[in-house]
Order: C-alpha cells, then sequence, then structure tokens
C-alpha cells in the first residue's frame, strides 16, 4: 500500500514571532529617555546592517581594536567638530555599549574609591547610582535656573574629584547651564585639577535656535571629559555611546577600555559609521528635531488645555520630555504610581533627587507622543490624576 506523501519540511528559520516575549515591551505614553521609535528608518538601517554583515571577512572574525572601530571613531570626531564645537582627535575618542558603560570607565580610570564627586541634585539616578556603586562618594550639588549651582558645590565640597553634570539639558529640571556657570565650572576644575564629565545626552535636541556647543568645548586645561549617546539620536536597542578622553589621559582610557570595557560588536560600529559617513545621521537628525518640536508643543496645548494652572509646565525647548509642576504638597510618587495603574508612564521628578528636595512635578516624555494623540492622552492623564477640567 502506498502511504501518502510525508508534508514538505517545514522551513527550518523560525518566522518572527510578533509577539515575542524576548522583545522589549513597546513604549507606553510619555515613557522618558525614548526618541521617536516610529520615526526611525529602519529598512534603511536594515539595509546598512545587512550589507555590513554579507560583507564580513575572515579576519572581520578577530578581536577588534579595544578602544573602537576606527572608522566610527573618525566620524564621530567629525560630526562633534561640527555640531558640538569639540576638536578632538580619533585617538580621544573610546566607543561604549552607551552612557553607563562610558561613566563607569571613567569612573575607574580616574577615581580611587571614596574620592568624592559632585553630582547634580536633583540629577540622573543612574548616573549617581553608578558613581555610588564605582566606590565614589557622592557630594549633592544643587541645581536652579541656570544649571548646576558651582558656588554652593565649592561650598559643600571644595575637594572634589570629579563633578558630573548635564550642561546642554539638565536631568530632569530641563534647564541649560549659563555661560557664567560653565566659566566658573572649568576655572574651578583647572584650579583643583579635578575632572568635569559632561554628559549630552540630548544636547542635539534644541527648539527655539540651534544646539548650543558642548560645555568640552571651552576646556583649555584638559579636564573635561565628554560622554555622547546614540541612545537618542539613533536608538537605545542599538546601544552604543562614546567618551572623548582629554588628551594627557588617552593613553590611560586605551589602557582601560583593553582590559575592563573592550568597545561592543564592530558590526554594529560598522553600520553606524556608515549612518554617519552617508550623511543620514545629519539628515535624520534634523528631521528629528522638528519632529519633536511639533509633537512638544502639541503634547503642552493639549495638556494646557485639560489641565490648566493645576498642571504647570516648563524647562527649556530642548530634548525629549516637559517637565509639569503639580501644585505644592502633592506626592508626585502617588501621582506617577496613578499614571502607571492607568496604563501611561512619566516620572516623579522626586526619583531624581539626592537631598535637595524640589516642589512635586512629574517628568513626560513627549517623543513618542504623535502630535494627533496629545489630545486624548492629555485626557487620560488628566482622568488618572483625578484634576477638574479648567473652568
Ligand atoms: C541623563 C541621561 N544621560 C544619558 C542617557 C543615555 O544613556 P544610555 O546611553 O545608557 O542609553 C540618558 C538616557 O535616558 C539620560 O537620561
Amino acid at each position: 500500500m502506498r502511504h501518502p506523501a510525508p508534508p514538505p519540511p517545514a522551513a527550518t528559520a523560525p518566522k518572527p514571532n510578533p509577539t515575542d516575549s524576548s522583545e522589549p515591551a513597546p513604549p507606553r505614553p510619555f515613557q522618558l529617555g525614548l526618541p521617536a521609535l516610529d520615526a526611525f528608518p529602519r529598512k534603511l538601517w536594515a539595509r546598512l546592517a545587512g550589507r555590513r554583515a554579507r560583507g564580513l571577512s575572515l579576519a572581520g572574525l578577530n578581536y577588534p581594536d579595544p578602544a573602537g572601530y576606527p572608522p566610527l571613531r573618525e566620524a564621530i570626531a567629525r560630526h562633534l567638530a561640527l555640531f558640538r564645537g569639540i576638536h578632538c582627535s580619533a585617538d580621544q575618542i573610546f566607543i561604549t555599549s552607551g552612557f553607563q558603560a562610558a561613566l563607569g570607565l571613567a569612573a575607574r580610570t580616574l577615581l580611587r574609591p571614596g574620592d568624592p564627586v559632585w553630582m547634580e541634585d536633583p540629577g540622573y539616578f543612574r548616573a549617581s547610582g553608578a558613581l555610588r556603586l564605582a566606590g565614589a562618594r557622592l557630594a549633592p550639588a544643587p541645581v536652579d535656573q541656570d544649571g548646576l549651582r558651582v558656588d554652593e558645590a565649592i561650598r559643600r565640597e571644595p575637594d572634589a574629584r570629579m563633578a558630573y553634570c548635564t550642561p546642554s539639558h539638565h536631568s530632569p529640571l530641563g534647564v541649560t547651564l549659563s555661560l557664567p556657570r560653565r566659566l566658573e565650572l572649568l576655572d574651578w576644575a583647572a584650579r583643583r585639577q579635578a575632572w568635569i564629565v559632561e554628559d549630552d545626552y540630548d544636547g542635539e535636541f534644541r527648539y527655539d535656535g540651534p544646539p548650543l556647543p558642548a560645555l568640552s568645548s571651552l576646556d583649555r586645561s584638559g579636564r573635561a571629559l565628554y560622554i555622547g549617546s546614540f541612545s537618542k539620536t539613533l536608538f537605545p536597542g542599538l546601544r552604543l555611546g562614546y567618551l572623548v578622553a582629554p588628551p594627557d589621559v588617552a593613553a590611560r582610557f586605551a589602557e582601560a577600555c583593553n582590559l575592563l570595557s573592550p568597545a561592543p560588536s564592530t558590526l554594529d560600529q560598522a553600520t553606524t559609521a556608515d549612518f554617519l559617513d552617508q550623511g543620514h545621521f545629519a539628515r535624520h537628525i534634523k528631521r528629528m528635531r522638528a519632529l519633536y518640536a511639533q509633537r512638544r508643543a502639541a503634547l503642552a496645548a493639549a495638556l494646557q488645555s485639560e489641565c490648566g494652572a493645576r498642571l504647570r509646565l516648563d524647562g527649556q525647548a530642548v530634548g525629549l520630555q516637559l517637565t509639569a509642576w503639580l501644585p505644592d504638597g502633592e506626592d508626585d510618587r502617588a501621582a506617577a504610581a496613578r499614571l502607571r495603574a492607568r496604563g501611561l508612564a512619566g516620572q516623579p521628578l522626586s526619583a531624581f533627587s539626592l537631598e535637595c528636595g524640589h516642589p512635586p512635578a512629574l517628568l513626560l516624555g513627549f517623543a513618542n507622543v504623535p502630535a494627533e494623540q496629545a489630545p486624548a492622552l492629555a485626557r487620560r492623564l488628566r482622568e488618572a490624576l483625578d484634576l477638574p477640567l479648567p473652568k
């Protein structure tokens, strides 16, 4: 008896599963720290990445330069000179897996256990956490509308070995470090032979004029380290960032990369280098600046009309988040929990505070809020916070 022909063998390559639980969750409305994932040119990226993967040579399987893929270091040096006012050689640039790895590298290369470090207060909790873990003793430095208060930081901890700061767009308050404060900070570092770590995580995104040059572009004494990240300019799943070391300590950083923190996958670095070299990066940033300006304005207007004076918005027109001040006496952690319960994101300002204390506020990411969805999301936020409609 003849048996029916067996079914054709199943294709061996598993099909991508759209509900694959190993995928990170999609962004929630108002989630902080994300660029517009919906606007990233994925097809273009996939084409560049595919070309690189197909062209992989035998030599390409070998151990690469731990400091980073040389053409990417060159491309970053050109980008920094053009867009951030920083003139450095590619040898001063070290490729890392994002900001965290760059900060860890700086701490392990330049600090000894117990060294005091000025930390902006409020300030980025991953920076304070990482510095603490690296053995630093945190010295909270208050922040006002002109950024980090250098005079007060000196009064509190004159012997700090390092200062961590976000001059282009303070995280999380959104203010810009003023020119007099920049000069004061550089002067202190030069006099005390201390280090400044400039975290320039989203300085490319300024909406009321061209981006300000980086603080490091004013450094004449070789005391400022610059950390850049591709998490906002490209996408955070890439996990790529870089550190620019002053010339005198570049060799120490090369050694530290080699021993502690070699650069990530060459394929990703090469794709990123192609993206920069072929002009896609500059074009993408230009396009995103226009999109973010529109999304920011739409969300601000929608929140204003839904919540009125109960939610005061401020922060300069920079970056990817809005600061929404709650009425005095409100508990911002409880407010953030209410948002979470309704499927919304947003973070309480108090989660960024060390000891200086601030009025309550919510930080709301707008990059993933399309303008047409802003009114409905602002309504959901008002309802979650149980605020009355303004009269
Ligand atoms: C203040 C600050 N610095 C740096 C980063 C970038 O970190 P990473 O490069 O690790 O994604 C972020 C991301 O949200 C941030 O908020």
